[in-house]
């Protein structure tokens, strides 16, 4: 049986895995379509490197697509760009059958490579930014991109092909029988930027700086970890600047929960008193929302505003949920309005605003309503609308 392989440039082969039955990421983020280990094989002329190996349970294939290339025991390098298992997990099956094979990686790395899968001093090499390493007509170069999303992360630069190849960065969790991202077609980038939400976000100062080497090495290809192959590398590119460091959109993203109603009707006033002021709201019920979706439009709102009734003296734990994301993400814009009904003793504004204040989020409204809504608490409702509106106007 032929598994799938493609030769993205001259002796530089896809052997990744399309795993089309994951349906979640780090515990909590949705796979609708699954996601792809890619792991490439660059055959040079003396020397042969397996970049980025693949998820534990996928090595025997892993090795079964090298073997219809080159035999597995002639690989001289494993480029580890990133210590994660969903890429290194399958670096000691490599090693095993490869009795040369060495693990390359950043200081950082090579360090990793010994607490996370024990590999022996005498099969890590580190490199540094710069270093290059000579296969044979074909020279790697390496980039570091640290905190992408782990301190030990690099990016690897083929130069006489000028494929980089980012690990996640760049990448999106799409499984496909199509491996260039020019064949996915309208799926590709929202998928692209639910991912970058997730991984990246949080890191939009590091994706910042890897940008500006991305735009230096002007790479023909990008050759991420996960999802689709970039040969037109612009596209995903221009959509990274604008996620990391672009205007914020005029928009407002209103999370809420309710149990009986009040926190709802609130909503319901906010959300359509925002929109009404010409300002777009993306309302996320939370008993329903997708947690990512929520993520991925934080990387351009210019404003959150959250909803949460009092629960035992604090937040519903929903809110809380989603608060702690919110407030740990790195989102941009930073300014946030909270509202809730209480039974008697309320607290749970009180307690989300602590918490996104601790995030660097501007607090510019709070309301806490006894109850179900009367009309004076509408007409509040709607300043708090208005006020987020105006701030928002201000600054897009
Ligand atoms: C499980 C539960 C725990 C609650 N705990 C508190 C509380 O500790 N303090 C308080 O002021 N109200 C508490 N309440 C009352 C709710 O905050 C109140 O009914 C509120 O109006 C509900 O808003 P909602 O209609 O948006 O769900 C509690 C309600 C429930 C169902
Ligand atoms: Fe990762
Ligand atoms: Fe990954």
């Amino acid at each position: 049986m032929a598994f799938k392989t493609v030769e993205i440039s001259p002796n530089v082969f896809w052997v990744g895995i399309e795993d089309w039955n994951r349906r979640f990421f780090d515990a909590f983020i949705p796979l609708p379509n699954g996601t792809s280990y890619n792991s490439y094989l660059i055959v040079g002329k003396e020397k042969t490197a397996l970049i980025d190996t693949v998820n534990p349970g996928f090595e025997k294939i892993l090795l079964k697509k090298i073997s219809q290339i080159v035999p597995p025991g002639k690989i001289d390098y494993i480029i580890m760009n990133h210590a994660e298992p969903d890429h290194a997990g399958g670096i000691l099956e490599v090693m095993k059958v490869a009795p040369n094979a060495k693990v390359v990686a950043t200081k950082l790395g090579v360090d990793m490579t010994k607490i996370y899968f024990d590999v022996p001093s005498e099969r890590r090499i580190s490199v540094k930014d710069g270093d290059t390493l000579e296969l044979g007509q074909k020279t790697l170069k390496f980039i570091e991109a640290p905190w992408l999303h782990w301190p030990e992360t690099m990016f690897t630069f083929n130069m006489e092909d000028s494929v980089l190849f980012t690990c996640d960065f760049l990448g999106s969790h799409i499984t496909s029988d199509k491996l260039f991202a020019d064949e996915v077609g309208g799926l590709l980038m929202p998928e692209a930027k639910r991912y970058y939400a997730e991984i990246m976000m949080p890191f939009s100062a590091s994706a910042q700086k890897a940008l500006d080497k991305v735009n230096l090495l002007n790479p023909k290809i990008i050759a991420p970890s996960h999802g689709p192959v970039h040969r037109n590398p612009q596209s995903i590119i221009e959509a990274y600047e604008k996620w990391t460091r672009g205007p914020l959109e005029k928009k407002v993203i209103v999370v809420y929960v309710s149990m009986w109603g009040s926190t709802q009707t609130l909503e319901r006033i906010i959300t359509e008193t925002i929109s009404t002021e010409g300002v777009e709201t993306v309302p996320y019920n939370l008993t329903v929302a997708d947690i990512s979706h929520v993520l991925r439009d934080l990387v351009d709102a210019s404003a959150v505003v959250i909803g949460t009734p009092t629960v035992l003296g604090g937040a519903h734990p929903l809110a809380l949920y989603a608060t702690e994301l919110i407030a740990s993400f790195g989102v941009r814009g930073k300014i946030a309005a909270i509202f809730g009904s209480f039974g008697w003793g309320g607290g749970a504004t009180r307690r989300v605003k602590l918490r996104l204040e601790k995030g660097g989020f501007e607090v510019v409204y709070t309301l806490d309503v006894r109850g179900p809504p009367k009309p004076a608490h509408i007409e509040k409702a709607v300043s708090l609308g208005k006020a987020v509106a105006k701030r928002v106007k201000e600054a897009t």
